[in-house]
């Protein structure tokens, strides 16, 4: 079926980002959260994004206006009966995602796909949550959305080829690359990337080098553009750690326990960029 409306389920880094790049790609969005004061702060997200992207010369005045005018928003999950397409980036949390994709099942057209950005639940798990397990599949961005070019494409068990190929051809439409992985815990990149952001924080707690050597050693060191902490601090020590505690759950491997630290980071309210203290302190 023709995509022209997606609705994006949660107005955070992720579902702002996925907003700005499906909107600037000339799709109309409905992006809902649960309080206005999310969608405010996923709207200004993507104003802040989208005046980088003037200032660069990447796009014109007209370009985001228009991209702005194609976004609206909304607290009620029912204005997903008018969306040709589904993009659910709501919180790392497995009840949460259930729920939304029980009510979603029962409120969306009968035939359009239902895909997730979740980075560690299990694809097949959440299907099941709908009466359409051919139907959903997990399409997962990077962060930042509008400037990372990789997609994580993975299939349930029961995801069919036409879901798989819609996706992927929506994936390329959209400038991005494509991969497959299996259903498998973190897919690709967060079964290789979160033990070593895990690990860095483990490194911390001990005391084996202060935060600041911990980043510029592996910048330096294994050439990477930023370092774990930092990462850290930009992905939401929250979503972190759902992320290795998802992980963990599925493999019960003692390597992938999420480290002390971490927890109390988070119990602390300190989640990173997002609250303007993680591992670094940052204006909001
Ligand atoms: N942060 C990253 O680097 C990153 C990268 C790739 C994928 N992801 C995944 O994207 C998803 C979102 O992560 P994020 O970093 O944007 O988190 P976030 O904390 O920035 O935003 C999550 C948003 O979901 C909203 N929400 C909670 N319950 C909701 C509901 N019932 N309905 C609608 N919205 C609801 C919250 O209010 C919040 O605004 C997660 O599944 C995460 O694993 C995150």
């Amino acid at each position: 079926m023709t995509i022209k409306t997606i609705g994006i389920i949660g107005a955070g880094t992720m579902g702002s980002g996925i907003s700005q790049v499906m909107a600037l790609a000339g799709f109309e969005v409905i992006m809902m959260d649960i309080k206005d004061e999310f969608i405010r702060r996923g709207m200004e997200n993507i104003k802040n994004g989208l005046n980088k992207m003037l200032e660069k010369a990447k796009i014109t005045a007209q370009q985001k206006e228009d991209t702005l005018a194609r976004i609206r928003t909304t607290t009620r999950l029912e204005e997903m009966a008018n969306a040709d397409f589904i993009i659910e980036a709501a919180s790392e949390k497995e009840s949460l995602k259930l729920d939304i994709f029980r009510k979603l099942d029962s409120i969306c057209k009968k035939d359009i796909i239902l895909s997730t950005n979740t980075s560690s639940i299990p694809i097949t798990r959440i299907g099941s949550a709908t009466k359409r397990s051919d139907k959903v599949i997990g399409m997962h961005f990077m962060n930042p959305a509008p400037v990372m070019k990789l997609v994580e494409i993975i299939r349930g068990r029961d995801t069919s080829d036409e879901t798989f190929a819609a996706v992927t051809s929506l994936t390329e439409k959209i400038g991005k690359t494509p991969v497959e992985s299996k259903d498998r815990p973190g897919f690709i990149v967060n079964r290789i990337l979160m033990p070593m952001i895990n690990e860095a924080i483990f490194a911390l707690m001990e005391g084996a080098a202060s935060k600041e050597d911990i980043d510029t050693a592996i910048v330096l060191g294994t050439n990477q553009p930023i370092g774990p902490l930092a990462l850290a601090d930009l992905i939401g020590l929250d979503t972190v750690l759902s992320i290795m505690e998802s992980i963990y759950k599925e493999t019960k491997d003692p390597k992938q326990r999420p480290c002390p630290l971490l927890k109390r980071y988070v119990d602390a309210g300190w989640l990173g960029r997002k609250t303007g203290h993680g591992f670094y302190k940052y204006e909001i």
